[in-house]
């Protein structure tokens, strides 16, 4: 009845942004994403204990956050469960660490439930907690498909290429801000969803492309991935600053780092960057040029530079 499961991050390349159905947790549009390595969240799920207990980096969760992890709990079984996770990178600075720990969260509390491993169910479940959590069940390079389901049995991400595809990727996390962002992904997407003017545009331009950049990682096109990557990125800031109070997640130290990054680029640095919903930027590059790139965003102000590459599948681990 106990097991623990570990999960990496990851950063989507093309993004998810805007919910069709809020309570089901089911996207407008598919998106494509890698699994950060050395990042991960570990997380221990005990059932038949007294009343539900969930601790996140050595503190009981509480509000909103709570409330998300006791309904994933009861989509798997309907008794209390205690739960204990630690992730070994800061939450809530647009890293993703809940994409981490949903995914963690789904695949220990199903295995701790004696439920057999299957990745299907896992992303499935794991997206009802955090919709970026379904692409963290494997690693490598995956899809979440939007599916058209009005109950969600076909929104769910599967591995389109291993973590050991392409070696030489390296994505720098550029650490700007420590701040937890002002407003949540929940609320920053339901708000481009209904006041911008862009939103159906933004949606019809994703879903177009995630097969070209599955083609780009496919023939390792730095260059490729990399356009499509900043371009995808800007379009899903642009529908946000459009909405309507605007949304604005860029600190002016996120654009200096994205200036700089087209300099680097006329000196033969090959470096792209994406953004999720917060101010620091992950660079694209490869292991070439790695060492470069991490000097260039130090000198451009970034507090600390966190190096990853593509990283492996959700592990579990029984005790
Ligand atoms: O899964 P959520 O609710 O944390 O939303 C994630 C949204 C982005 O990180 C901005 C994009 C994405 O696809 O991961």
């Amino acid at each position: 009845m106990k097991a623990t499961a570990t999960a990496h991050p990851n950063i989507a390349l093309v993004k998810y942004w805007g919910k069709r159905d809020e309570a089901l947790i089911l996207p407008h549009q598919s998106s494509l994403s890698v699994t950060l390595a050395p990042l991960s969240v570990t997380t221990t799920v005990e059932w038949g204990i007294g009343r539900d207990e969930v601790s996140i980096n050595g503190e009981p969760a509480r509000g909103s956050e709570l409330d998300r992890v006791v309904a994933m709990l009861r989509l798997v079984r309907s008794q209390p469960a205690r739960v204990v996770s630690h992730g070994n990178f800061p939450k809530a600075a647009g890293l993703a660490s809940s994409a981490a720990g949903f995914a963690a969260l789904a695949v220990a509390a199903r295995a701790a439930a004696g439920l057999p491993r299957d990745v299907r169910a896992e992303s499935t479940l794991a997206r009802q907690g955090s919709g970026s959590a379904c692409r963290s069940i494997q690693g490598g390079v995956c899809i979440w498909h939007r599916g058209t389901a009005t109950d969600g049995v076909d929104s769910y991400a599967t591995q389109e290429l291993k973590a050991d595809h392409w070696p030489e990727l390296r994505l720098l996390v550029a650490m700007v801000s420590r701040e937890e962002k002002e407003v949540k992904s929940r609320d920053g997407m339901r708000s481009a969803v209904e006041t911008s003017p862009y939103y159906e545009a933004w949606t019809r331009d994703a879903e177009e492309e995630v097969p070209r950049a599955l083609a780009a990682l496919y023939a390792k096109d730095l260059k490729a991935i990399g356009e499509i990557a900043e371009k995808n990125a800007w379009r899903m800031h642009a529908t946000s600053l459009a909405a309507d109070p605007p949304l604005c997640y860029l600190k002016p130290q996120t654009l200096e780092v994205i200036a700089a990054l087209q300099g680097l680029r006329r000196d033969g640095v090959p470096a792209y960057f994406t953004l999720d919903a917060g101010p620091n930027p992950v660079v694209l590059t490869d292991a070439k040029h790695e060492a470069a790139v991490e000097a260039a965003l130090v000198k451009l102000g970034a507090s600390s530079v966190v190096r990853c590459v593509p990283g492996g599948d959700a592990t579990v681990t029984f005790e």
